[in-house]
């Protein structure tokens, strides 16, 4: 009876590893086409949605299907509260968060990874098998996977909340060169305890003690990494993070040999590495600058000012932007900052309603995250096909009859193209200057993220329109209503 009872369950848990491979398998497609699609903003919601399915497929199914030396998952109904209570914040959150937020909550979000990542190697470590230590002592695959999770994953969480903290205007810069030995004194000795680990490791017990060694060190370290980089700078910093959280995970997803947790973690570790390579190259810096903070500031060549500024009133602004056949607008920081994109769009429908062409010029770093501004406009229900990139829309700007620069500073920096002092210099910029006429939208002559002078503002071509890019907008739509 015992045998048939036991050839039942066998029976049941060998069905149920295929449906868990196959759940799992859908589980990886679905993150890697909801991936794909986030690259469109079209269809970026339903990728989200999509790889969503994906991760919940596979949490539904390590639920119903896992099980390790024939016993099944337990604490099920524990398991159920944490994703509800999970999911509620989340939720909240998420609904409540402003645009000009999101940096931070990606950096909580992403924090919270690297922290479930370390938490699962503090868990594994004391269930390596003694067999496995017995045959091959530390100095094995598994041990590696969990101890480098664990350095990561710490880091990562770290990281992730002093950026939060840098981003939601709670921790400030500290930039003391000296970090940058500790830095590199910490990482040295976490590398060092990992190979001691290995290599002379006997069992889990005795090392223990060293692993919690690890992750004490680690969050030190991910503290000290992010301190001294510029707040500004943290999207590259977090996108960064974000791959670190990535490979912790897929570390896990190795330790459990679980294909879903596997390649979920080598997307994000690829998909942040890849976006943290593009956002530097954008920038024309490379991450050592990113990472030690030399931006903005040093720059003797770029501190001068530039001779006299001229205004221009509404009325002649609106009279300018009515007569013209085609017209640039460049948004940047400030629009986000303004929250005006829905006015820039009413402009832009009022100017088109009187034979104008408009279109939106957009630099891929304007603003402060990836992809910042094709948001932000898609929020206003710009349409997509009016948004060109800057590679697209750079020939046609001699033929532009007047550019728009609402908020940005920096994306349309000369600079950046005749100034080898400056340390923007070789920074793709969108060329503005080259337009017939120039009408910059700001506050006043405050400088944007590099912190240096913009020379565009004294062209013979550019009037500046002051003030709040909302409120002077309510006030140029008004006027171009009245023409
Ligand atoms: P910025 O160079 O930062 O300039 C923004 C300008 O907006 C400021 O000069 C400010 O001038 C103006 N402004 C602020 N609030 C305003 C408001 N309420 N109304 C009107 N104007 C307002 O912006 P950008 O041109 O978009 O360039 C982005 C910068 O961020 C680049 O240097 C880029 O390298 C950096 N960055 C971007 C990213 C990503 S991924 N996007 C990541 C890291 C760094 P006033 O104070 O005079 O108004």
């Amino acid at each position: 009876m015992n045998e048939v009872i036991h050839t039942t369950q066998d029976i049941f848990f060998s069905l149920g590893d295929s449906i868990l491979e196959i759940c799992y398998l859908i589980a990886s497609l679905c993150f890697i086409f909801g991936l794909k699609m986030l690259s469109h903003p079209d269809k970026a919601r339903r990728g989200n949605i999509i790889a969503a399915i994906g991760m919940g497929l596979a949490i539904i199914a390590t639920i119903l299907f896992h099980h390790k030396d024939g016993q099944p998952i337990g604490n099920i109904p524990l398991i159920l509260l944490a994703i509800v209570i999970g999911s509620i914040i989340g939720w909240m959150v998420a609904i409540k968060v402003k645009m000009t937020a999101m940096p931070q909550l990606v950096s909580l979000f992403n924090g919270m990874g690297g922290a479930a990542a370390a938490l699962i190697s503090l868990m594994e470590f004391p269930h390596i098998k003694p067999e496995l230590i017995d045959a091959y002592g530390m100095a094995n695959g598994h041990v590696l996977a969990i101890l480098l999770g664990l350095f990561i994953g710490s880091v990562s969480f770290a990281g992730s909340m002093v950026a939060f903290g840098k981003l939601d205007g709670r921790i400030g810069d500290i930039r003391a060169s000296w970090i940058r030995y500790v830095n590199m004194g910490l990482l040295v000795i976490l590398l060092g305890l990992i190979a001691f680990i290995m290599a002379t490791g006997t069992s889990t017990e005795s090392t223990q003690p060293l692993v919690y060694l690890i992750l004490a060190i680690a969050l030190v370290y991910g503290v000290f990494f992010v301190m001294p980089i510029g707040g500004a700078d943290m999207p590259v910093v977090i996108s960064l993070l974000n791959s670190f959280t990535g490979v912790a995970a897929a570390m896990g997803g190795f330790l459990y040999g679980n294909q879903a947790m596997l390649t979920g973690g080598i997307l994000v570790g690829s998909a942040g590495t890849i976006l943290t390579v593009l956002m530097c190259k954008a920038m024309n810096r490379s991450l050592m600058n990113v990472i030690i903070g030399a931006f903005g500031g040093s720059s003797a060549s770029s501190q001068k000012e530039g001779g006299d500024i001229k205004e221009i009133s509404l009325t002649d602004a609106a009279v300018l932007l009515s007569y013209s056949h085609k017209v640039v607008i460049v948004p940047g920081y400030g629009l986000a900052v303004a929250q005006a994109q829905h006015l820039c769009h009413d402009l832009d429908k009022l100017l088109e309603d009187k034979g104008v062409e408009v279109k939106y010029a957009i630099h891929p770093v304007a603003g402060r995250m990836p992809g910042h501004m094709n948001v932000l406009l898609a929020e206003a229900d710009v349409p997509y096909e009016k948004l060109i990139e800057m590679d697209e829309i750079n020939p046609d700007m001699q033929n532009t009859d007047v550019v728009i620069i609402i908020g940005a500073n920096d994306v349309v920096n000369p600079a950046a193209e005749d100034d080898p002092g400056s340390p923007i210099y070789g920074m793709p910029i969108i060329k503005a200057h080259e337009s017939k006429n120039i009408i910059v939208m700001k506050r006043g002559m405050g400088k944007g993220y590099a912190a240096i002078e913009n020379h565009l503002f004294y062209n013979p071509k550019t009037r500046m329109l002051f003030g709040d890019a909302k409120a002077t907008l309510q006030k140029l739509v008004a006027e171009v209503k009245s023409l």
